[in-house]
Parts: C-alpha cells; sequence; structure tokens
C-alpha cells in the first residue's frame, strides 16, 4: 500500500495513523514478547515503528501515551543455574535502509543537543550471526561464563565457556580487576561442515545452519561434548568493568585484543552516514566469502563519554544499530490453512507449506495473519496488498524467513495457480470450541467468543502464566501441561493457575499417584513439586505479566511495578479507576493515576480495568494468592540515589540536556520523569522560559531547583 508521505500529513491523518499504529505496534511487540509467536518480520516492524517515530518527530503535540518504544525479549534455557547479569546484556535496534540510518544518526544529534557540524564517529563491523556470551574475569582469571537469556538472567555456562579456545583462561597484559567481556560464540562453515559429516557417520541428527551448531555446542551439559566441536568467539563489548582501559570503542576492542581475545578485524571508523552506507555494501559483497555467518553490521558511537549519556531504552542502546541483511527467501507450494486460537481467543490462520529449506532452516509453517492478509487487503480493510492477489490453498507461495521471526508468506505466483483453486472462507466459529468468532469494527482479527468455556484459551493462559518470563515453572513443559490440562481426575488436572499450586496437596489424598503415571517418574514429581514450590515468592513485575492481561507484556509489567511497588495499590486502582465514557470525561482519580504513568496509555488502562472487573478473574485471583507471595522487587542497583522513587517533571529550555536526554537521566537514576505537575510530583527541575507548570508546583508547593543543582544533586 502506498503511504502519504510523513510530511504531507495532516494533523487529523496524523493523529489517526498514530492511533492505527499504537495498536497495530502494540499487538506485534505482544506476539514477539508475551506469546512469541511474531507474525511479521523485523523489517516490516521497523517500517512501522519507523514511520510512527517520523509522524512523532514531525507531531510532537500528538506522541500518545501508548506510543510505541520498546522490544525484544528471549527466553532462558532450563537445563544451567541461573545468572544474574550485573548490567544487562543489551540487545539492538535494527535498520534496513540508508533512511533508518540516517534517523539513527539524526536520533543521537537530536537527543545530544549537537549541531549537524558536530562531527562524532562511529565504529562500524559485522553483525556475527551466533549467540552471545559474557565472560567474567577477576584479576585476570575467567571466573564465569553467561549466555544472554533475557538480557537480565543467562544461564551460567562456564565450563563450557573453559574449553573454547578463543577465551582465554588467565588474561594477558594490563587488565582491569573486574572486567566483564561480551561478544559472540559462532561455529565457522569449515568446522560446521566437518562437525556435521561426522553427525552423518555416527548416524546423529545433522545441524541445519552454524548458528544453531554453536547454540547447541555451547548448551550441552557435559562440557566435554562443547570441547569436542570447535567454537570461537568474537569480543565487541563490554559489561562491568572496574577501570575502563580506553575511552573509546574502539581503544577498548584494541584493549580487548591486548588481553588476549580475538576481534573482528573487519572492524572500522566512520564519521558520517556515507562512510558508513559503504561499508554496509562492502561487508554485503564480501559476506559469501568470509567463512562465518552474518547478518548484518552493527554501528556503535566511538566515544564512551558519549554512550553514557545517550544510555539506552529498555533493552536497546541508543548508541548503536544493527543494520541488517534483506531477508531470505524462498517458494514453496501450500498445502493446507490451519487455524490457531491463542490465549486472548485470536484466531491465527497458519500455512502448512511443502517442507523447503531457507537460510539453512527448514520451514512446514509460515503466517498467514488474519483475514484480509489472505485476501490482499491491508488491516485498514480498503487498500490492496500483492496487487490484492488473495492467497488459495494449492497456491505458490513466496515465504520469507528473517532471523527466528516466524516465517511468513508474502506472495504468491499467480500463473501457478491450480485451475481449481477457490479462495479461502475465514472460518466464523472456533475450530476448538465451535463458539461464534467474531471480527469486531476497526480489528483485523476474529476473536473466538468462548471465553471461559474455549479451552484452547484456558489452556494457552495456562502456557502463558507458566512461561519463561512469566512464572517460569521448570518441569512443566508443552506436553506436560497439555497432560495435566486435559486430565479429568481432580487430583492431577490443571485447568486454572491456582492448580499449580495446589497440585502437590491434591496428590497426597488421592490414590491416583502421578509417579505411577508413564513419563513422570518419582524423582521427576518430586522435581516438580520443588519448581513449583519455588515459585511461590514471585517479583510484583512478573507476577502482573503472568496474568496475561491484554496489552500489558513485560515491559508495562515493569511500568506497573515500579509505579505501585505493591500489588495491593496496583488493584486498588484498578479496580476503583473509572474509564471515561466521552472526550469530555477524565475518568476519576485513580484512572488518572494509571495514564500518568509513563509509557501507559488509555488502552492499556481499559485492558486492565476490565481484566479487574471479570468476576472469574478476580476469584481466581483470590485463590492463587493464597498460594503464592507476590514482592516487590527492589531496585537495589539504585538505592544511592537521592532522587529514587522520586516523580520529576522538567520544564523550561533546559542548556546542558534535551528534554529526553533529561528524562533518560532521572531514570537512570531510579526516578520516574512525568510531564505534567501535580500532587505527585516530587521535584521540578527548571530552566528559563519556565512558565504554567512552574507557576503550578509553586501553587502546591513542590521543590524546585535549577538545572545545575540537579546535576549536582545525581552527582
Ligand atoms: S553489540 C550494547 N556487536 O546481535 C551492544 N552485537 O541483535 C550489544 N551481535 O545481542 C551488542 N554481532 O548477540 C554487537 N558486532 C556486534 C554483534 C552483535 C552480533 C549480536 C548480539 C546482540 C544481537 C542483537
Amino acid at each position: 500500500m502506498i503511504k502519504v508521505s510523513v510530511d504531507k500529513l495532516t494533523e487529523i491523518e496524523a493523529t489517526r495513523e498514530l492511533k492505527q499504529l499504537a495498536k497495530k505496534l502494540a499487538r506485534h511487540n505482544y506476539l514477539y514478547n508475551t506469546e512469541d509467536r511474531p507474525e511479521i518480520s523485523d523489517a516490516e516492524y521497523d517500517i512501522m515503528w519507523q514511520r510512527n517515530l517520523a509522524i512523532e518527530q514531525r507531531f510532537p503535540e500528538l506522541i500518545r501515551k501508548d506510543s510505541p518504544s520498546f522490544r525484544i525479549a528471549g527466553p532462558i534455557l532450563e537445563k544451567f543455574e541461573k545468572v544474574t547479569h550485573k548490567t544487562t546484556m543489551l540487545s539492538l535496534d535494527n535498520a534496513f535502509r540508508k533512511q533508518d540510518v540516517d534517523d539513527f544518526v539524526d536520533r543521537i544529534r537530536r537527543f545530544l543537543r549537537l549541531n549537524s557540524d558536530y562531527l562524532f564517529d562511529f565504529t562500524a563491523e559485522p553483525k556475527i550471526d551466533g549467540l552471545s556470551l559474557s565472560v567474567r574475569y577477576e584479576n585476570r582469571r575467567l571466573v564465569n561464563a553467561a549466555t544472554r537469556g533475557d538480557g537480565m538472567i543467562g544461564e551460567n555456562v562456564t565450563e563450557n565457556a573453559r574449553v573454547v579456545a578463543d577465551i582465554p583462561d588467565v588474561l594477558q597484559g594490563n587488565p582491569p580487576d573486574v572486567l566483564e567481556v561480551r561478544g559472540e560464540i559462532y561455529m565457522t562453515h569449515n568446522d560446521f561442515n566437518a562437525l556435521n559429516r561426522r553427525q552423518q557417520e555416527a548416524g546423529n541428527p545433522l545441524f541445519s545452519n552454524p548458528r544453531n551448531a554453536a547454540a547447541g555446542s555451547l548448551r550441552q551439559l557435559d562440557s566435554s561434548v562443547t570441547a569436542d566441536r570447535v567454537l570461537r568467539f568474537f569480543a565487541y563489548a563490554w559489561g562491568e568493568v572496574s577501570k575502563m582501559p580506553a575511552d573509546t570503542q574502539i581503544g577498548m576492542i584494541d584493549c580487548l585484543h591486548c588481553y588476549g581475545f580475538n576481534i573482528n578485524s573487519l572492524t572500522r571508523l566512520f564519521h558520517d552516514v556515507t562512510g558508513l552506507m559503504g561499508f554496509y555494501n562492502e561487508i554485503e559483497e564480501k559476506r559469501a566469502t568470509l567463512d562465518y555467518d552474518i547478518d548484518g553490521v552493527v554501528y556503535k558511537v566511538n566515544e564512551i563519554a558519549l554512550q553514557n549519556r545517550l544510555g539506552f531504552s529498555f533493552r536497546s542502546p541508543r548508541w548503536a544499530i544493527a543494520h541488517k541483511f534483506p531477508a531470505e527467501k524462498a517458494i514453496t507450494i501450500l498445502q493446507n490453512i490451519d487455524i490457531q486460537v491463542g490465549r486472548t481467543g485470536a484466531l491465527t490462520p497458519v500455512a502448512r507449506l511443502k517442507p523447503i529449506t531457507v537460510g539453512g532452516v527448514v520451514v512446514t509453517n509460515a503466517t498467514l495473519h488474519n483475514e484480509d492478509y489472505i485476501r490482499g487487503v491491508d488491516s485498514d480493510g480498503i487498500s490492496s496488498i500483492r496487487n490484492g492477489r488473495d492467497i488459495r490453498i494449492g497456491d505458490t507461495v513466496v515465504i520469507q524467513r528473517a532471523g527466528d521471526v516466524i516465517p511468513q508468506v508474502i506472495d504468491i505466483i499467480l500463473e501457478n495457480r491450480p485451475f481449481d483453486a477457490v479462495p479461502y472462507v475465514f472460518p466464523h466459529i472456533c475450530p476448538v470450541c465451535s463458539s461464534r468468532a467474531v471480527r469486531e469494527e476497526g480489528e483485523a482479527i476474529y476473536r473466538c467468543q468462548g471465553g471461559l468455556i474455549c479451552s484452547a484459551q484456558a489452556l494457552e493462559r495456562i502456557r502463558h502464566f507458566i512461561s519463561r518470563n512469566a512464572v517460569d515453572i521448570e518441569g512443566l513443559g508443552d506436553e506436560r501441561i497439555e497432560f495435566f490440562f486435559r486430565s479429568e481426575d481432580e487430583s492431577i488436572t490443571i485447568k486454572s493457575p491456582v492448580d499449580i499450586f495446589t497440585l502437590e496437596r491434591r496428590q497426597k489424598e488421592s490414590i491416583t499417584k502421578l509417579e505411577r503415571i508413564e513419563g513422570f517418574g518419582a524423582v521427576s514429581v518430586r522435581k516438580l513439586y520443588d519448581a513449583i514450590n519455588a515459585r511461590r515468592k514471585i517479583t510484583l513485575s512478573r507476577f502482573i505479566f503472568s496474568l496475561g492481561i491484554r496489552y500489558v507484556g513485560e515491559v508495562n509489567a515493569r511500568r506497573l511495578a515500579r509505579h505501585y511497588l505493591h500489588y495491593d495499590a496496583f488493584v486498588e486502582a484498578a479496580k476503583n479507576a473509572k474509564v471515561p465514557q466521552d472526550r469530555r470525561d477524565n475518568g476519576n482519580k485513580a484512572w488518572q493515576d494509571i495514564i500518568s504513568i509513563e509509557g501507559i496509555g488509555s488502552t492499556v488502562a481499559s485492558a486492565i480495568v476490565d481484566f479487574y472487573s471479570e468476576k472469574h478473574n478476580t476469584e481466581v485471583l483470590c485463590k492463587l494468592l493464597k498460594e503464592v507471595n507476590v514482592f516487590n522487587e527492589e531496585y537495589s542497583a539504585l538505592s544511592n540515589s537521592s532522587v529514587v522513587g522520586k516523580t520529576i517533571v522538567f520544564t523550561g529550555g533546559l542548556r546542558r540536556m534535551s528534554r529526553d536526554e533529561a528524562k533518560a537521566m532521572a531514570e537512570r537514576f531510579g526516578a520516574k520523569a512525568a510531564s505534567s505537575i501535580s500532587t505527585k510530583t516530587d521535584l521540578v527541575v527548571v530552566a528559563p522560559g519556565a512558565g504554567s507548570k512552574l507557576t503550578k508546583a509553586k501553587e502546591l508547593g513542590i521543590r524546585i531547583i535549577e538545572e545545575d543543582e540537579w546535576f549536582s544533586l545525581v552527582g
């Protein structure tokens, strides 16, 4: 669909589009982060995200409370001991076109308030397609190695890292006392081919690509298996460092090299987008000749002082970006279309494909998104996509796979269409519970109306509750939870989250013993109970996330936890809040309080209110809270900051930083940055030109300080 160029949009069009984009991006974020089943590629996500950003930049006054600004979350494995990273292992935002790179550089300039003639450098280096690892050294010695996991908690793979030749046991040169080196574990094509030859000879399954082979080899409980596979490591970043040995990215990388690490010899320095694009093209050409897989290039601001000022938003640094190579495509036959029902009742069409290898991975399923997508219509219901070509069973289809995103059908080859292929009719009933499936006004998705009677929804809700980033119960995998869910035995069945925590008690009183059931055994049952009991204490943000409230993914759960601090306070707000009925209605105090949270808009707030107004939900929660203890996570890293927990408003024309930088800084020190003054405001930082906000702050007797005082306050 051709979109109106952003500089031609009227304010009304921009408002409408921002609303649509917020909704779409929230949904795709949710599918990606929460349900782990993205429907669109990173490239498409990024196009939408960038357009949203461009519109917001042109119309800053239209920026929505629920403006999309975050991404990413990856699961952690069960087998290894968990390690909490001292500093989060960041992920990267993606760029796909030159324009995205231009925008990245412009964003940095704006954030740092740099003039266009102020030159600063970027490093550019290949983006290795492997898995990231953090290796910690104390007094030169390797003490710990951990995978990225979800960025905050990874898996302890120290023993395996020790057998990787590229990872020194003892550092050379003059390293800092504490040094966490971050980089990518990968396998060369040569070693990968040799490994697969050995696998074949031994009758073992083959690895589909070097990345999977590297991941499978690093995540071995027996490190002698890892030692048998040749793994490599490129160092490109760092975590905790007791004393920085250099003040630039390139300087740090050189130091890592001196300490004994391999660094990528293709790394270069540039000071403008032309240079970066030249590098991108050069590396794309070289790609086929390299002995390791890469999927793009990474640009990083060279000066570490600037990196620190830029900081990061959620899980990606503002000072780096991955410029990805185009996604890989392939052609195959669409053999069937199945409908999957998600936990919110959404019906998603899934293409069953004649198996095909795309970028080294065998693909049998791909998403078809929704009814309109199959019909060849954009989600506005009017404009056409694929020139209006619909998708039919039997069609020859073009599929695309980018990274770990679920592959998608992007086009069809009309000339190959079988003469008897008929248009696909989207079902109007749920294939699982036979309830009506309804597509609401303005929505692209059909939703099963079965609610509590739809077993697919109930099962998916439990799956979400126990998923890794929610309550995270080990030993309750997909098959097991389905077994418990389907069981009609009262001492075994798990039909809601509460049943998980009552399982052991119910079993004690029962004569049907779980350990006698095939696939269980006494040891595994004990382990399961231990895993369940270990989760009776759970942090507030995980708990809120685990409830599966619509639009409340991990990031929003954290925002809510940070704002309310205690579960009771959150519930009280959710139960008391009144959703505004029309444009003149502002809702009550509790409503205002929820939407005052940065990043929480009325869509999310309404979903929270709806969730708590559903009697069934409150009943389940009441029982659940008798089983689990929800505690507030401490923001210990920030506890020595004098502004931790405070709500701060910046007003006027700040001299030393942009408004965005000021807000980011407040958040870094554990404070909440708000845009308007209320009785909840603790501190107002004023600069010349401050107007009504200053007056209101004075009226309310709020502490007012100037910009310089702010810097002394946070040290
Ligand atoms: S820098 C804060 N540099 O890409 C810096 N990452 O998509 C964080 N990756 O999680 C990463 N090559 O696993 C960086 N040269 C490179 C990289 C690289 C590959 C991976 C890394 C990261 C992922 C983000």
